[in-house]
């Protein structure tokens, strides 16, 4: 079973032996690439769609298909677009479909809409982000860097810390760790920005988890500890983040008196929540986390367009 044809639109679109798969087909990326670019996605196009912003995730799928040997179109900024006359999503995207792509990648600020643009579209669609709910490539890129570093999944304690409320990092990556066995997450956060019951709901019965406000107190505990920045652009009231503003951070310090050494993630953009003096510490794995997803989204795209056949 591979996921050709497949919509990717939440963790739960993976199952275990697909992210097996996909962690041993990145491998096999990175090193088809170390030789140079590939035919595998001759004559095969990919748009991406961004109606929010974005740096890695566009880029990283738009390298990865290019080095398969495909082409990318970009949507461009949605000023630009009939969007800005009042277009539908449905219509955008049947549009897109109908100039014969091969697979989008969607962006957008509301839960939900990758949902709706795979009823829309005959192409498979990809979720790189809806609103606050979900990102499952960023699961799987996170995934992949912690099974690079460990060389397994299972049994790992995860610390996420910062905005969980808002954020959907936070909440694909825990879909995608309770599949796996003997994971304990800490979900360490500002009683403001804890994880929302909608998360925890999912998860409940399929791993360990605990709750903290604190990370000094379970930091010793970690293998990972995945950071992330407060989304300020989420936010409905400015008070609620001028309270959470600055609450946490992650300095070596820190690191040093907690002589804590897990391995720091962060999906990346961080605003001031991981110091710049931690970058060269052997466990800061950010940035190579980040080329991680070049990788992990050529696997994935690979599969759901049936290349290897
Ligand atoms: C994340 C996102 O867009 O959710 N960024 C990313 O894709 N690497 C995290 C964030 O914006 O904080």
């Amino acid at each position: 079973m591979t996921l050709k044809g497949r919509d990717i639109i939440s963790v739960f679109d993976f199952t275990i032996d697909d992210f097996h798969r996909l962690f041993k087909k990145a491998e096999e990326m990175r090193e088809m690439f170390q030789e140079g670019p590939s035919n595998l996605a001759k004559g095969k196009n990919l748009t991406t769609i961004f109606f929010e912003p974005s740096t890695r995730t566009r880029l990283s799928f738009t390298y990865a298909m290019l080095k398969l040997g495909g082409s990318v179109v970009d949507f461009g900024p949605v000023e630009a677009s009939s969007v800005a006359k009042g277009e539908t999503l449905a219509d955008t995207i049947r549009m897109v479909d109908g100039y014969g792509t091969d697979v989008i990648v969607l962006r957008h600020g509301l839960e939900g809409a990758s949902r709706l643009a795979a009823e829309a579209a005959s192409a498979p669609v990809i979720n790189a982000g809806d609103g606050s709910r979900e990102h499952p490539t960023q699961a799987l890129l996170d995934l992949y860097t912690m099974w690079r570093v460990f060389g397994r999944i299972d049994g790992l304690k995860v610390g996420i810390l910062g905005d969980l409320k808002h954020g959907r990092t936070p909440s694909s990556l825990s879909y995608g760790l309770s599949m796996f066995n003997d994971v304990k997450i800490y979900f360490i956060a500002p009683e403001l920005l804890q994880i929302r019951e909608e998360v925890v709901e999912k998860i409940r019965s399929r791993v360990d988890y605990s709750l903290s406000e604190g990370l000094k107190e379970v930091i010793g505990d970690l293998d990972v500890l995945y950071v992330t920045r407060i989304q300020k652009e989420r936010f409905t009231h400015e008070h609620e983040y001028l309270l959470v503003k600055g609450t946490y951070r992650v300095d070596e310090r820190l690191l040093k008196e907690t002589k804590a050494k897990p391995i720091i993630m962060h999906p990346l953009p961080r605003v001031d929540e991981i110091s710049p003096e931690i970058d060269n510490f052997p466990n800061a794995r950010y940035f190579e986390q980040a080329s991680n997803g070049v990788f992990a989204r050529a696997a994935l795209i690979s599969e759901v367009m049936g290349l290897e056949e």
